[in-house]
């Protein structure tokens, strides 16, 4: 018995140990979250209702009919449900730097039957985004892992159509979590206007307004 509790709390100090490593290198270096993790990334994390895919969706004020894309994808967490709340007459696109996540998208799609999402191969900043294409951009524990973060949200501003909206979520476990302050002041040098705030204790969803012309 002494041994199984020796046993668990090493697994969880090994846990904290690596993460907090993992928090301080990425202030230097910027790695994207590796593909074997995508197991851990699916899951919704049980602490914060803010940062729960469904949450995030309903927060993000996506209609049906919409053109959205998940930037920083992962393995779909997010991207799915986006692709239910936009129908059919909607479409959604999936957006990551690995193509291990989007194969997993892709799996995921096929197995629910969805055929509105299409899959994107690189990275935000790289100026493979185009003017005035989205409705809605979801960025998803995903700027951390950005080294450009201007550049790349002022890819986002010219991507969305006007009055299209940016949400962007963080969560505090993640090792490459954001503070929100720089967040509003990053995005507010681009060009968006804040428009609204969800957070818990543990997490945050950012709304930002492109402005009509
Ligand atoms: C922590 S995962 C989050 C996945 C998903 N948004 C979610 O919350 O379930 C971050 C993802 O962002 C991707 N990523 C990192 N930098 C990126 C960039 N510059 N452009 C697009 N994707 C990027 C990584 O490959 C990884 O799949």
């Amino acid at each position: 018995m002494n041994t199984t509790i020796a046993i668990v709390f090493a697994l969880i100090a090994i846990i904290i140990i690596v993460s907090l490593i993992w928090r301080l290198a990425s202030h230097r270096i910027k790695i994207p979250c590796p593909s074997w993790l995508g197991w851990m990334v699916e899951l919704d994390n049980p602490f914060s209702k803010i940062h729960k895919a469904r949450h995030i969706i309903a927060n993000s004020d996506i209609q049906n009919g919409m053109t959205v894309i998940d930037i920083g994808c992962g393995p779909g967490r997010v991207t799915i449900l986006a692709a239910e709340k936009v129908g059919l007459t909607g479409k959604v696109v999936a957006m990551d730097l690995q193509a291990a996540m989007l194969a997993k998208v892709e799996a995921k799609a096929k197995e629910r039957g969805i055929a509105t999402i299409s899959l994107l191969h690189a990275g935000v900043g790289e100026g493979m985004l185009g003017q005035n294409m989205f409705d809605r951009a979801l960025m998803v524990s995903v700027l951390g892992e950005i080294p450009k973060q201007k550049a790349a949200l002022q890819e986002v501003f010219n991507a969305l159509k006007s009055g299209g909206i940016l949400s962007v979520t963080e969560i505090i476990f993640d090792p490459h979590y954001q503070r929100l302050g720089k967040i509003v002041m990053l995005a507010q040098e681009v060009g968006f206007e804040k428009q609204e705030q969800f957070s818990d204790w543990a997490s945050y969803t950012l709304l930002f307004r492109k402005p009509s012309q």
